[in-house]
């Protein structure tokens, strides 16, 4: 059969990795969550007191660093010079910093050159905000997710209570809107809906009744 590339974007929360993971688990492809590389290198420099407005130090960084998406029994796991920072890069700081460390040209760049080598051969699923845009503009199924900012920070708040993080939902719901907004009006390739993606507005649908909708588009480009 044979393999084509989908390319999933859209804002925090919407339910990009989620959806991604499914598709790729029953098509057997290759699943890459480009959002935890850019809060890989986020961790990093936060780590190593690097400002996040400084990109010559961030690019040095980045050039120096291994980051890795592992299968796992667990699920995906994210190493960064051999370290598990799966867990670690889901913490307030790093999300609080992210958008600031994504929005520079250099960092972008690096970061696209090595997700479009991973995903060259096809057969992968990529989520992120400039897949469909700028990583995969060739992908044959491009989707875009959306849903209300209350209902995406519900989504979260639930998830950071199932991991037993602190959650507070009027707080995420101003850093998601807070994040969205970075994300959305960044001079380099912005967050924003791909003119052939498919727009998929998931605010009352399960997680199976996206994958179902998107498996109807995909069986049709296959
Ligand atoms: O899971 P969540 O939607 O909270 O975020 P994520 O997908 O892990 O992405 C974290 C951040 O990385 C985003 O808010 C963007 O600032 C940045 N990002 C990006 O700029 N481009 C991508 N392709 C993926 C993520
Ligand atoms: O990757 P992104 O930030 O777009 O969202 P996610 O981390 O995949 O999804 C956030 C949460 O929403 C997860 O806990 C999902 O189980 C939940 N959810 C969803 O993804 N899609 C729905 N239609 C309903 C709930």
């Amino acid at each position: 059969m044979k393999q084509i590339s989908i390319a999933i974007d859209g804002p925090a929360a919407a339910g990009k990795s989620t959806v991604a993971k499914k598709l790729a688990e029953k098509l057997s492809y290759l699943y890459i969550d480009t959002g935890a590389m850019y809060r890989a290198l986020t961790y990093l420099a936060l780590q190593k007191g690097i400002d996040v407005d400084d990109e010559q130090a961030l690019l040095q960084l980045l050039r120096n660093t291994y980051i890795e998406l592992k299968p796992s029994e667990h699920g995906q796991r994210v190493f960064v010079n051999g370290e598990d920072v799966t867990n670690v890069i889901r913490s307030e700081d790093v999300t609080n910093n992210v958008s600031f460390v994504a929005k520079h040209s250099l960092v972008r760049e690096e970061m696209v050159a090595r997700q479009q080598a991973l995903g060259a051969q096809g057969g992968v699923v990529m989520d992120g905000r400039d897949i469909g845009t700028h990583v995969l503009p060739h992908a044959e199924v491009k989707i875009f997710l959306k849903a209300s900012v209350e209902e995406r920070a519900k989504r979260r708040h639930a998830e950071n209570i199932a991991r037993g993080f602190a959650s507070d939902l009027e707080t995420l719901k101003e850093e998601i809107a807070r994040r969205d907004k970075i994300d959305s009006e960044r001079e380099v390739a912005p967050l924003k809906k791909a003119e052939d993606a498919v727009e998929i507005d998931t605010t009352s649908l399960s997680i199976d009744d996206v994958v179902n909708e998107i498996m109807k588009i995909v069986n049709e480009r296959i």
